[in-house]
Formats: C-alpha cells, structure tokens, sequence
C-alpha cells in the first residue's frame, strides 16, 4: 500500500500547507516566489507555491517538489485539487518539517484559530480523498475519453494511466473492480490486440500479469476474452524484448493453476508460440530462458498435483482437468527438443557470461528430460556445448557458477554417459 500511504502523506503536507496560508501570509513573505514548470522543481524552506501544483517529497532527497499539473493528471488522488475559489490566487507558504503531526500540532498551539482551519481542511481533505475503487474507475473513464483512434499526443497520459493500474490492480478486489467495470473491453484488449505501439502493448501487457497474478476470478474472466491466444499470437510475431517478456508474464499468470485454459490454450496457439520464441533468431536469450522455465513450471505444476492429490477424495475433478491436459506431447510435437538443443548448440559462447540463464535452462532441461533424453543424447553439438560450459564454470573462482557446474555434471552423467561415450 505505498502508494496509499503516498497520498496520505501529500494529503497531509497540503493540509498543513492550507492552515500555514491562513497564518503566514497576513505576517510574512519570507522569500521570491516558486516558478512552477512541467518539471519537477525543489520547493524552498518557507518559499510560498501558488495553489493547485502536483507537490510530493522526493524518496531520494527528502525534499519538497512542486511541478504543474499535467492536463490529464487532473483527478488523481495525488494532488489537491483547487477546489476552494475564494482561495484560489493566494500562494500557500510551505514550511516543510519532516515530522508533518508535530508540525501540526506546533501551528495548533501557536495560533487558537488554527483548530477549526485544521477540521475544515481535514475535511477538504476527506472530500478530494479517493479510494482505490474511485480511482479505478476514474482511470477507466479518463480511458474511454481517449481519442477512438491512437493519436501520438496522447501516448504518456495513456502510459500513466496504464502504470497506476498495474500497481492498483495487483489487489484482488481491485483487479476484480476493474473487471467489472469493464475495464478488460475497455481499456486492454483494444491495446493488446489492435494497437500498433509497443510501449503501450508492453504497459497493458504488464496490467494484465499484474490483474491474473494469484488471482483465479480475474484469471477466468482473462481467459473468457480469449486474451491468452492473443498473447500467444504476441509471442508469435514479436521482435521486442521487453514485449516478449511482458508477454510471457502475462501469459504465466493467466495459465498457472488454472488446468481449463492451459488446455485451451496450449493446445491450440499456446505451445506454438513459445517454441517460437525459443526458434527465433532476434530475440534474446534472457526471453528465451524465460519460456523455458514457464514450460518446466507448467509440467511440475501437473506432475505435483497428480502426486499431492492422488489420495484426496475430493481432488477428482481437478485430477482429470490434468490428467487430460497433454502438454508434454503437444511441446514434443511442436519440436520442443529441437528448440533447446539449438539455442545450446548455438549459443553457448554466450551462455557461458550468462550463469543464471544457464541456471534456468538447466533446470527445464531436467524437468522436460524425459521427453527429450532420447534425442538430446544422440546430439553431438549439445553435448559439446553443455559439457564447455560444465567444465568452464567448474575452474571459475565464482561460487554460483561452481554450483551451476554441479547441476550440469549429474544432467550430462545423465544424458551422456551411455557406454558409447565412456571416453566422459
Ligand atoms: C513578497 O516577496 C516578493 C519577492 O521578494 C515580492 O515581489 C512581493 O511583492 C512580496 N509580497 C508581499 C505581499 O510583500
Ligand atoms: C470524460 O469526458 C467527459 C465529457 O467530456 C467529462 O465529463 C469527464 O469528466 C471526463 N472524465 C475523465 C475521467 O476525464
Ligand atoms: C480491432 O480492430 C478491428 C478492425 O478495426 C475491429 O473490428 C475490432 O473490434 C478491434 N478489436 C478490439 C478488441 O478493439
């Protein structure tokens, strides 16, 4: 809730800054007045601002900044809104005190009159408070006002938008709010499935992960509007990186713990699209580790429910969700093998910087062995990439690649230790 405690804080600074109005400006005029641009500008000990800016401390510094509102941050708990007329051209002097109650307290006792501006503007202050729920459902509006067709001017506002509902939405009742409210047909699948600008599909993708994450309601409502084969169909033609990955976020949060839509899903488009990611040559490896350890996850998830529920009474129903859930036959199919064999084979030069990948990699190769030993023990290129890096990280001073080595010695025993390769 940082971002709740955010706004409490504002909101306080700007009570305290309301009462400081009614009491220093008939006394002093310490000092010039504040200039306020569309950046971010620090605030001086006792410099007066003029009314209605977007003021927040500085976590780094510690220090009291002050900017102009943007037209379409209007409405957003963040700031005060001038609501109050009568004040509206009077500069509010700010004394900043980092201990907001005992600066409180401190103008309380100096001035008898200050109590009853205290409740009015804690009043104020109650009235322009928004909960998360009004602010979700203020972010749908402000969204539905965009412009039908994507206009290039409107971009940043539609990214804010977009990164304060990944944060709100990572609740449950929040995410299930913006469902009901429409938000998956308003506001995500016209980004995700029509919207030719990257970043944007990046934000709504990462909205997306953050709503379904833990959160079996929003996962069935994400998979009733058929998101999971247009994610798929991201992973398909994407080049992008950071698109990928937000995909791939998504993608996971959709189908983890959830047997009916990893068997929709991956059934049709699903596991095409992620050996895709695996075959193509653009995209990196970090993206392509990611997959793989999504694949293994999805296996384990269902080698794990089999064993954990087999003597629960009343698991049948999830038991045969999973027992018909064949994925392991849909990615030998779909050349998983062949994928992984090649971005080892091919890329292992560069793998051998990369410990973590190799990590993730080896792990998934341990999870899929069973499928794919048959093939991966007859590849020559593999086996000569996989025991390079083994040995490699086996001399380095490096504790965690001293690990990782220890992981691929058993895997290569494994995979490579039949009698025709005793020279190992
Ligand atoms: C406050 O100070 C500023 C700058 O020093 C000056 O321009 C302004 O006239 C002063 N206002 C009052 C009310 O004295
Ligand atoms: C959306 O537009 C309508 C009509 O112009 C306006 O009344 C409303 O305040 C706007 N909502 C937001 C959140 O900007
Ligand atoms: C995407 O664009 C097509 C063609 O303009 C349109 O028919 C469809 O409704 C749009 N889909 C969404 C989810 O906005």
């Amino acid at each position: 809730m940082r971002g709740r405690y955010l706004q409490v804080i504002l909101g306080a600074i700007l009570v305290v800054g309301s009462l400081k109005t009614a009491v220093a400006t008939e006394t002093d005029n310490k000092t010039g007045e504040f200039v306020a641009t569309k950046e971010w500008q620090v605030i001086k000990e006792g410099q007066a601002i003029p009314k209605g800016l977007h003021v927040r401390i500085n976590m780094q510094t510690g220090l009291k900044e002050a900017k102009l509102l943007d037209e379409d941050e209007r409405g957003t708990a963040l700031q005060s809104q001038p609501e109050d007329h009568n004040h509206e051209n009077e500069p509010l002097s700010l004394d900043y005190k980092p201990d907001l109650i005992e600066e409180s307290l401190r103008i309380v006792k100096e001035n008898k009159k200050s109590y009853a501006e205290l409740r009015k503007a804690y009043k104020e202050f109650q009235k322009n408070f928004r909960t998360d729920g009004e602010l979700i459902v203020q972010l749908i509006d402000q969204y539905r006002n965009f412009s039908k067709t994507p206009q290039e001017s409107e971009v940043r506002s539609k990214l804010e938008s977009l990164e304060n509902l990944e944060y709100l939405l990572h609740q449950i009742d929040n995410a299930l709010l913006f469902i009901d409210n429409s938000g998956l047909d308003d506001v995500l699948l016209p980004i995700v499935v029509n919207d030719t600008n990257t970043a944007l599909r990046v934000s709504a993708l990462r909205v997306l992960g953050s709503l379904a994450s833990n959160n079996p309601k929003a996962q069935i409502k994400v998979f009733e509007k058929n998101f999971g084969s247009h994610i798929a169909q991201i992973l398909i033609s994407s080049g992008n990186s950071g698109e990928i990955s937000a995909a791939l976020h998504a993608f996971g949060a959709l189908l983890r713990k959830f047997p009916l839509a990893q068997q929709r899903v991956l059934s049709t488009s699903g596991t095409q699209a992620m050996i895709r990611v695996l075959q193509s040559p653009e995209v990196e490896l970090r993206s392509k580790s990611k997959v793989v350890t999504l694949i293994s996850d999805l296996i384990l998830e269902k080698r794990s429910v089999l064993e954990t529920s087999k003597d629960a009474p009343d698991a049948a129903s999830t038991i045969a969700q999973y027992v018909l859930l064949e994925f392991e036959p849909w990615l030998q199919s779909q050349g998983f093998c062949s994928a992984v064999d090649s971005v080892l084979s091919k890329d292992f030069l560069h793998l051998l910087e990369l410990p973590e990948v190799v990590e993730q990699f080896a792990t998934a190769l341990e999870t899929t062995e069973s499928l794919c030993a048959a093939s991966w023990s007859q590849n020559s290129g593999l086996r000569h990439a996989l025991l390079t890096i083994r040995n490699r990280y086996a001399n380095s001073q490096d504790e965690y690649r001293l690990e990782v080595s220890q992981v691929l010695v058993k895997l290569c025993e494994r995979l490579f230790s039949k009698p025709k390769h005793t020279e190992l």
